[in-house]
């Protein structure tokens, strides 16, 4: 069994506090990707499991087995970096199996190796080039290989797709879920990039100044943020916030910005009471703002009257920048008539996809 699993995990620098009490078990067979902004404590993370740092505090384990005094090498770890520099004077078959001899791997079982792992990442054709004659993504496959030909119980990888360009990096995304299945292993991948985070993990690990937010499946992170942060770092265009009150008359409960005012439905509405006469964060993400045109399936809905500041085409979809009085909304529109994209359009909100934060806490309240 290789689960990976951290208790009370602190990691130091001097007076810098890297990692801050990290609880979290990432499970046997698990594609975790621990996502967050630059300098959160990604690699730090990832470099406890290897071996490469030390743990200040708290326990790491690997399956059942203490790992803190265990080191790098006996770890059965493997890493994959960003910058995976290849042996430029080696082929590829030689980059591949140049671990494994100095471990002392007889030449038998290296040969199999090695052609398992060329198999899995298409590389079978290319053992006899070097890396100045593979592609970008080739080469990423090769250091890949390097990693698989060690048989690991977990998988590292550090951000292993950031030199690639985007379509490669979709394509690679792609490879990776299936090299995870074929595996069977457990991998922990880092990347900064939410997109990246969303697509390729089973769970997500959100990281925020060596803290950890939230970590669940993507859809619930999405779906049901914890906090501010997250509701904010994941999803693309970022969710909307507007700052107001609560007000609650007779029996109903409303949002109150200077510049609109939303009903907030019963079920809802009953989190949000507490705040009546009080200041909250109130959040949409674009999606769930609907230009009126397309909004007559929703069922409970606002509509608000908004001047269009700009729009971006993406092909399938329309990014409009609007004002609602002052209060600035990107809505993210299926497609847009010509006649709406003058300066006036009415805006739908989707009062059942509102999201509320305590403005003290940041948590999510509803
Ligand atoms: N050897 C070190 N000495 C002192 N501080 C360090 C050291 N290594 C990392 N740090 C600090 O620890 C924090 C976390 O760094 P880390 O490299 O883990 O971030 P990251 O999340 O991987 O960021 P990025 O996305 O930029 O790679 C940063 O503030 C960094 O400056
Ligand atoms: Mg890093």
């Amino acid at each position: 069994m290789a689960r990976v699993l951290f208790e009370n995990v602190w990691k130091k620098f001097g007076d810098v506090e890297a990692v801050k009490n990290i609880n979290m078990e990432i499970k046997d067979m698990e594609f975790l990707v621990l996502v967050g902004p630059s300098g959160c404590g990604k690699t730090t993370t990832l470099r406890m499991i290897a071996g490469l740092e030390e743990v200040s505090e708290g326990k790491i384990f690997i399956g059942d087995r203490l790992i803190n005094d265990v080191p790098p090498k006996d770890r059965n770890i493997a890493m994959v970096f960003q910058s995976y520099a290849l042996y430029p004077h080696m082929k590829v078959y030689d980059n591949l199996s140049f671990g494994l001899r100095l471990r002392g791997i007889p030449k038998k079982d290296i040969d199999e190796r090695v052609a398992h792992a060329a198999d899995i990442l298409g590389l079978t054709e290319l053992l006899d080039r070097y890396p100045k004659q593979l592609s970008g993504g080739q080469r990423q496959r090769v250091a890949l290989g390097r990693a698989i030909v060690r048989q690991p119980q977990v998988f590292l990888m550090d951000e292993p797709l950031s030199n690639l360009d985007a379509k490669l990096r979709v394509q690679m995304r792609a490879e990776l879920q299936n090299l995870h299945r074929r595996l069977k292993t457990t991998m922990v991948y880092v990347t900064h990039d939410q997109v990246e985070a969303m697509t390729l993990g089973q769970r997500i690990a959100v990281i925020l100044n060596g803290e950890l937010q939230q970590v669940e499946n993507p859809i619930s992170v999405y779906e049901k943020p914890v906090n501010r942060f997250v509701a904010g770092f994941i999803g693309s265009p970022p969710m909307n916030f507007v700052k107001g009150i609560v007000k609650k008359e007779d029996q109903s409960i409303f949002f109150e910005c200077e510049s609109f005012t939303v009903p907030v439905p019963k079920d809802l509405g009953q989190y949000v009471e507490p705040y009546a006469g009080k200041e909250i964060m109130f959040g949409i993400r674009p999606e769930d703002i609907w230009d009126s045109a397309s909004a007559g399936w929703i069922q409970e809905k606002v509509a608000l009257e908004a001047q269009v500041d700009f729009r971006e085409l993406m092909g399938s979809e329309t990014y409009v920048y609007v004002k609602v009085g002052q209060t600035p909304l990107t809505a993210r529109i299926s497609w847009m008539h010509d006649e709406i994209s003058g300066s006036k359009l009415d805006v739908v909100l989707n009062l059942r996809k509102l999201h509320f934060f305590d403005i003290d806490t940041q948590k999510a309240i509803v």
